[in-house]
């Protein structure tokens, strides 16, 4: 990269450069007096951001509305082209993968911000969207789905103080949660980022803002969240991941918005826009809904992050061009996370500013934004992590809560003769299912990479330790995944079953949503040994199990738990009884999708639905 003749503005020159050369040699910390007013913690932020706003150039501004991905970018990179944001995609880790390991990755890279001229700390952006689900032995809760069956909104705040925690002991200060989707047709591959399939839901839900940023940004653990994706994303025609909501405004306003209202009441202190478009303009381009409706009507006063490379889609081309980066900061777009080819962007920009079609005016808000926060986040005191919290990833306390979640998420949706709670002592019990000994599998996508996967991932507890501990010394568990080896001498049978990990557009069921072969094959093993049949559903949205369930005894949904398996064993086993309620209308029939509260059709199982003893 040529280095561009920068154009200083309003401070004679010779000034200027003797206070940046003064600032570069004693960019002072917290403990040295401060050189410049935005160097001040005692001014207030409003009064920071004007006077760091001054000095900056063009091209420190446009750095500081530029988020790259940390595989695509070095500390160099991050120090010439005055970055002013690093993510991690779903699953990008340091090497190693551990608590220190992030924290050493973040500071290095910090380290680098900290070298350019103004000294501006950059802002570490990942999605804890259940846990700090990218780094091997963080807690990993229950996805949202389940969270929203708790119906708990104080649990749910717990849980954005501990992830809080998990992720500032990694030095992250910036967390792409909480989905506020409202999802519509369970069909979508993100049905389970949401917390229901009605605003309420969600908008209650809001208090892990609270949780994750604290009454206020700036406390030790503060860590900016991110209200998405806005607008829309879960309403979109057959559950299509990115597609096109094609509704009324007088619908998008009822159904989708009221969890961004609770959230910017909660201060929340960015949003993330949805890859849909509504009635088919992307959102990534819609001035109307960012600027007049956001941040006008709204009165969002945080800043606007688009989605990965979002800023491609608004014209249907695949890479961006300059009309879309004009499109879309125009819109209201105020960084953009452009995690590879963000060298193009800030040329991009550049020209666009430097031609008219971006206003000055319109850098300036953007900045002003993203600086706001920065300041009151207090990175520009505290850029490095606070290593006292790196311990509590993982740990015992947290992973406690957890547990509670999971208990409170189980929906008991049959329980025939009371088959449930399973006597702890003098029992003979068979445990069968993909996703009774699979803690990849029982905490589904973004866990520990992008899309999750089976397998033994991250220390944790499986349903079937979970049931393993829950039971007395004088009773039996025997597990074959396949049912092989059952027979009539057990008192009961625990089919695991569901679905395999999966995130975004990769989880769109276009077809069947009924249970795989192998879990329909399982539990026909398990009922034809005689005995009584409980089904256990690890999955990420209802299925389609009309057909079979009057074949089981009892059937438990469970959604995606988490790491903390132990959960499910305390409701089957009577260490809880069951509380939580149905945060989606469960179907009767795959042909009803999208089948939602109040829209006619008859369930299997309605919103608020669950069963206890
Ligand atoms: C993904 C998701 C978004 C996430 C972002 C960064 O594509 O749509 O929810 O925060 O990219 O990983």
């Amino acid at each position: 990269m040529t280095r561009h003749h920068r154009r200083r503005v309003r401070r004679p020159l010779s000034l200027a450069l003797l206070l940046l050369a003064v600032t570069a040699l004693v960019a002072p910390t917290s403990a040295t007096a401060a050189a410049l007013p935005y160097q001040d913690p005692t001014l207030p932020v409003a009064t920071r951001v004007a006077d760091l706003l001054s000095r900056m150039t063009l091209d420190e501004k446009i750095g500081q509305m530029t988020q790259a991905e940390r595989g695509s970018v070095t500390n160099a990179d991050l120090t010439t082209y005055r970055l002013g944001s690093i993510l991690s995609g779903g699953g990008s880790a340091p090497s190693p993968n551990t608590a220190t390991g992030w924290a050493d990755m973040y500071d290095g890279f910090q380290r680098a911000a900290l070298a350019t001229p103004l000294a501006i700390p950059m802002i570490y952006g990942v999605d804890a969207v259940h846990g700090h689900n990218n780094v091997y032995g963080a807690t990993i809760f229950p996805h949202n789905i389940g969270l929203g069956a708790t119906r708990d909104p104080a649990l749910v705040q717990q849980i954005g103080q501990a992830v809080a925690e998990e992720v500032s002991g990694t030095g992250i200060d910036w967390d792409f949660a909480p989905c506020l989707c409202v999802a519509r047709n369970d069909r979508w591959g993100r049905t389970y980022e949401s917390f229901g399939e009605t605003p309420d839901i969600p908008s209650s839900m809001t208090t892990f803002v609270t949780g994750l940023q604290g009454a206020t940004l700036g406390g030790p653990t503060s860590v900016l969240a991110t209200a998405k994706h806005y607008l829309g994303d879960g309403g979109t025609t057959g559950g299509d991941d990115q597609g096109d909501t094609a509704l009324s405004e007088a619908d998008l306003r009822a159904i989708h918005l009221p969890p961004f209202q609770a959230a910017i009441q909660r201060s929340v202190g960015s949003v993330m826009i949805s890859y849909s478009s509504w009635n088919g303009v992307k959102l990534h381009g819609n001035a109307y809904l960012i600027n007049t409706l956001l941040k006008g009507e709204l009165g969002f006063t945080g800043f606007v992050v688009s989605d990965w490379n979002g800023i491609d889609q608004i014209d249907g081309a695949s890479g961006f061009t300059a009309a879309e980066v004009t499109a879309a900061i125009n819109a209201g777009i105020d960084m953009v996370m452009v995690p590879t080819a963000w060298k193009t962007f800030v040329s991009t920009l550049r020209a666009e500013v430097q031609n008219g079609h971006v206003a000055l005016s319109r850098i300036d808000d953007a900045n002003r934004r993203i600086l706001t926060k920065k300041f009151e986040l207090g990175l520009f005191e505290r850029p490095y992590t606070d290593r006292s919290l790196t311990p509590t990833v993982g740990d015992a306390a947290h992973r406690a809560l957890a547990r509670q979640a999971v208990r409170e998420s189980q929906v008991l949706l049959k329980n025939s003769g009371g088959v449930l709670p399973l006597a702890r002592d003098n029992n003979k019990i068979f445990v069968a299912g993909k996703n009774a000994d699979n803690i990849g599998n029982q905490s589904g996508g973004w866990t520990i990479s992008w899309q999750g996967s089976s397998g033994n991932i991250t220390p944790g507890t499986s349903v079937l330790q979970g049931i393993r501990a829950a039971v007395g010394p004088t009773s039996t568990v025997t597990y074959n995944q396949r049912g092989t080896g059952i027979d009539a001498s057990y008192r009961a049978a625990i089919a695991v079953v569901g679905e395999t990990p999966y995130a975004e557009g990769q989880g769109d069921r276009t077809g069947s949503m009924s249970l795989d072969r192998d879990d329909l094959r399982t539990i026909s093993t398990l009922r034809k040994a005689g005995v009584p049949v409980i089904v256990v559903l690890a999955s990420g949205r209802p299925l389609d199990v009309a057909a079979e369930l009057p074949n089981w005894n009892a059937l438990l949904a469970s959604w995606l738990p988490g790491t903390e398996g132990a959960g499910v064993a305390d409701v089957l086993f009577g260490g809880y009884a069951p509380t939580g309620k149905l945060p989606m209308t469960w179907m009767n029939s795959v042909s009803q999708q999208p089948i939602n509260a109040g829209d006619g059709q008859v369930p299997l199982f309605p919103q608020g639905y669950g069963l206890t003893w």
